[in-house]
C-alpha cells in the first residue's frame, strides 16, 4: 500500500494584491522527510506555509494533506505550526509557559510530555518573558509538539539563537525526525547549515541562491522566475 505524501502541492498559483507570490508551484513531501525551504526575503516562504495550513488559499492548484484535499481535511492536531517570530506575540504578556502549552487545549500529562522533550519541564510556572530566547524558542517547539503531531512546520526557528542553541535545535530536530518519524518543513535562511541538516533543500529563488546542497528527488518545483537558469 503506497502511503500519501504528507503535503502535496500541485500548480500552486497564489498573489497578494500586488502581484503573483507563487506561479505554478509542485511539491511532494513524504512520510519522514526532512526537508529545508529557503529563499531571499519576500520569495514567498511563509506564504507558502500559510497556503499548507489552510490560512490562504490559492488561486489556482490543488493541496492535499495526508491524500485528503485541504478542503475535506480535519485533523489539524497531526500539524504543528511555529510561525515566523512566534516569541513576539507574547513577548510582553505575563502569562507562565504552563499558560502558553495550554492554548491547545492540552491535558496536564500532555503538557509535561512536551515540556520534558525538550527539557523545559523545569520551567513550567515561571513567565515566557523571563526565559531567554532560546528557551523561549523551545517551549514553542513544546506547544507545537503537544498533540503528537505527525508534520511540524516551523518558519525560521533560529533567528536570533546562538549557535550552541541552534546546535543543540537541530540536535532535537533530528531526534524527532530519526526517534519520533515527525515529518519536519523548515523555512530557514542559513543554507549552509540547513543543508547539513535537512534531507533536501527546496529553493523558492533558484535564482539567487547557490545550489551545491544535498539533492533532492522527491521535490519538484516549478517556479516561474526560476524557469531558465
Ligand atoms: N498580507 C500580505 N498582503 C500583501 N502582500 C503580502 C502579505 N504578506 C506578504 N506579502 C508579500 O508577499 C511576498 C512574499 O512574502 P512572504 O512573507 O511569504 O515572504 P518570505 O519568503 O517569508 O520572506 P522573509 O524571508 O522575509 O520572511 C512579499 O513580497 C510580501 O511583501
Ligand atoms: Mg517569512
Amino acid at each position: 500500500m503506497n502511503i500519501p505524501p504528507v503535503i502535496s502541492l500541485k500548480n500552486i498559483v497564489f498573489g497578494y494584491r500586488s502581484g503573483n507570490v507563487l506561479d505554478g508551484l509542485n511539491m511532494d513531501v513524504l512520510k519522514g522527510d526532512f526537508v529545508g525551504l529557503v529563499g531571499h526575503n519576500g520569495t514567498g516562504k511563509s506564504t507558502l506555509l500559510k497556503i499548507i495550513l489552510g490560512v490562504l488559499t490559492p488561486q489556482n492548484g490543488t493541496v492535499k494533506l495526508f491524500g485528503t484535499p485541504i478542503k475535506k481535511f480535519k485533523d489539524w492536531d497531526k500539524i504543528g505550526y511555529i510561525p515566523q517570530k512566534a516569541g513576539l506575540s507574547v513577548s510582553h504578556v505575563p502569562i507562565t509557559v504552563d499558560e502558553v502549552m495550554r492554548m491547545e487545549k492540552a491535558s496536564d500529562y500532555e503538557v509535561d510530555e512536551a515540556l520534558s522533550s525538550v527539557d523545559m519541564l523545569s520551567y513550567k510556572h515561571q513567565l515566557l518573558r523571563e526565559l531567554s530566547g532560546g528557551q523561549q524558542q523551545r517551549v514553542f517547539i513544546a506547544r507545537a509538539l503537544v498533540k503528537n503531531p505527525e508534520l511540524l512546520i516551523l518558519d525560521e526557528p533560529t533567528v536570533g539563537v546562538d549557535v550552541k542553541t541552534q546546535e543543540k535545535f537541530y540536535e532535537l530536530m533530528q531526534k524527532l525526525n530519526h526517534d519520533f518519524h515527525l515529518t519536519l518543513l523548515l523555512v530557514s535562511h542559513d543554507l549552509h547549515t540547513i543543508s547539513h541538516q535537512v534531507h533536501c533543500v527546496m529553493q523558492l529563488d533558484k535564482k539567487t541562491i547557490p545550489y551545491e546542497t544535498n539533492t533532492c528527488n522527491i521535490i519538484h518545483t516549478h517556479h516561474k522566475n526560476a524557469d531558465h537558469n
